[in-house]
């Protein structure tokens, strides 16, 4: 493609240290519209005929179609995805083909490419974090009231509903479903027109183009067009949080999937056995998901070292985004597939969370609202409850067995209806604030989400 001022072939070995076409290659569908799109603008300013425009239009058809079908040789010594279409396109209609990269270079090529590549793909993880939503609601929904100890520092804190703690990622990911929509929105500007750098002298009508593309604006500075890549770190960042969210959720069912917890089943389908020990079920599922969002954020390193200290405009550097692009992008992909799979699959087992959530230590803060209720102050209520607990455990004797008599040793403000607070029941209805736990208040979240995920 540069032949002009070379009088030596490029050496063997810098071919394959520079051929980014064993990865590039999934970037077809996105270099082909983006060319097709440019030749209609070459058409528009009077560079190309109407003829050779449909030639090199049908040729790029011709050369999608076979890449779908496999019948397309992508070669190493054409360096990239962007030379391989467009040799052979040349090859197969001659000066037509040749016209084609008129008033652009593969910088700004490129970088509409990957901006085309991050639009469908952030189509896709929405479609995919949606799926997972919907599974944690419908996996809510079937574990009924199930209630269970909500923890802080993972100690058991106050008793919460299962669909309670399951809708705290739905809310995480709705975020990160915002996020990943933000970050599409402020990538859809088209570089092309920004030439290698300072645009062309061959004036093209680029909003014409970018309509063709379905981008929502045209970029106003070739320099920063050319070299720009927030948006890939933005995406990256994005995609670590949805990393970040998956692996602690990962944490949360590992732990309710052991022995020690108890509080869900996984099904054999997302488990995996020993080969040592017979009697092992593993949630390796939940593992390698907070396995891989190490990957996710090392990805999001790897583009923001590659960008500091970067001189305008592009560099070659440049081409070291893909890799960990596509990575985070396939990995997260997988990973909320599955995941979603596996959650469908679980079972709460409301015996044990029920048992554990009975504990009638989770209701010491109950207790201290019902002084505060009687005239109390907080801080005083909070100390009298102290008390009673190291009574408690001193005696052995839970609140449910105390008689009034010792609970007014510590705090005369205590009357008969204090054993009203010290039911299960009664102390999740009345966590009816909102965003609290109430069974109410869980119940109108899981439809309120339902209606959500079945709009738009
Ligand atoms: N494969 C290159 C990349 O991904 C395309 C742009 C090459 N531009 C250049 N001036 N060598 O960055």
């Amino acid at each position: 493609m540069w032949k002009g001022r070379f009088a030596q072939e490029t050496s063997a070995l810098v071919q394959r240290y520079g051929e980014s076409v064993s990865f590039d290659w999934r970037l077809y569908p996105h270099d082909i519209a983006g060319s097709i799109a440019h030749s209609k603008g070459l058409l528009k300013a009077g560079i190309l005929t109407a003829d050779e425009q449909g030639q090199i239009e049908a040729g790029l058809l011709q050369i999608r179609a076979e890449i779908e079908k496999g019948d397309f040789e992508f070669k190493e010594s054409l360096e990239d995805v962007h030379m391989n279409i467009e040799a052979e396109l040349t090859r197969r209609i001659g000066p037509a083909g040749a016209k084609l990269h008129t008033a652009r270079s593969r910088n700004d090529q490129v970088a509409t490419d990957v901006r085309l590549f991050c639009r469908t793909s952030i189509d896709a993880l929405n479609e995919l974090v949606r799926a997972m939503q919907a599974a944690l609601i419908e996996c809510g929904e079937r574990g009924g009231g199930a209630v269970m100890p909500g923890y802080t520092h993972l100690q058991r804190g106050q008793p919460v509903l299962f669909a309670h703690h399951l809708l705290a990622y739905v809310e995480m990911l709705a975020r990160d479903a915002a996020r990943l929509t933000d970050c599409r929105q402020r990538l859809n500007v088209m570089p092309l027109g920004s030439g290698a750098l300072a645009g062309s002298t061959i004036i093209l009508d680029r909003e014409f183009v970018a309509q063709q593309l379905g981008f929502d604006s045209v970029s106003q500075n070739s320099m920063d067009a050319v070299s720009d890549r927030d948006f890939i770190a933005e995406l990256l960042f994005a995609i670590s949080l949805v990393g970040v969210h998956l692996s602690r959720l990962s944490e949360d069912v590992i732990l309710w999937a052991s022995a020690e917890f108890g509080f869900v089943r996984l099904s054999d389908a997302h488990t995996t056995g020993s080969s040592l020990m017979p009697q092992k079920k593993n949630p390796d599922v939940a593992e390698l998901t907070r396995g891989k969002s190490a990957r996710l954020i090392g990805n999001l390193m790897s583009i923001l070292t590659l960008l500091k200290g970067l001189p305008m405009t592009y560099n070659r550097d440049l081409q070291e985004d893909k890799e960990p692009l596509f990575d985070s992008i396939d990995t997260l992909s997988l990973a909320l597939e599955v995941f979603t799979e596996m959650i469908s699959g679980m079972d709460v087992n409301p015996t044990a969370t029920t048992a554990a959530a009975s504990d009638p230590m989770l209701l010491a803060t109950d207790l201290a609202d019902y002084l505060v209720n009687h005239g109390v102050p907080f801080r005083q209520a909070h100390e009298v409850i102290g008390k009673l607990v190291a009574y408690s455990i001193e005696k052995s004797r839970s609140f449910g067995e105390m008689t009034l008599k010792e609970f007014q040793q510590f705090s005369p403000a205590f009357g008969a209806d204090v054993t009203a607070c010290l039911n299960l029941e009664t102390a999740m209805q009345a966590r009816k604030g909102i965003g609290a736990p109430s069974p109410e208040n869980v119940k109108a979240q899981l439809s309120r989400w339902r209606k959500v995920l079945t709009q738009s």
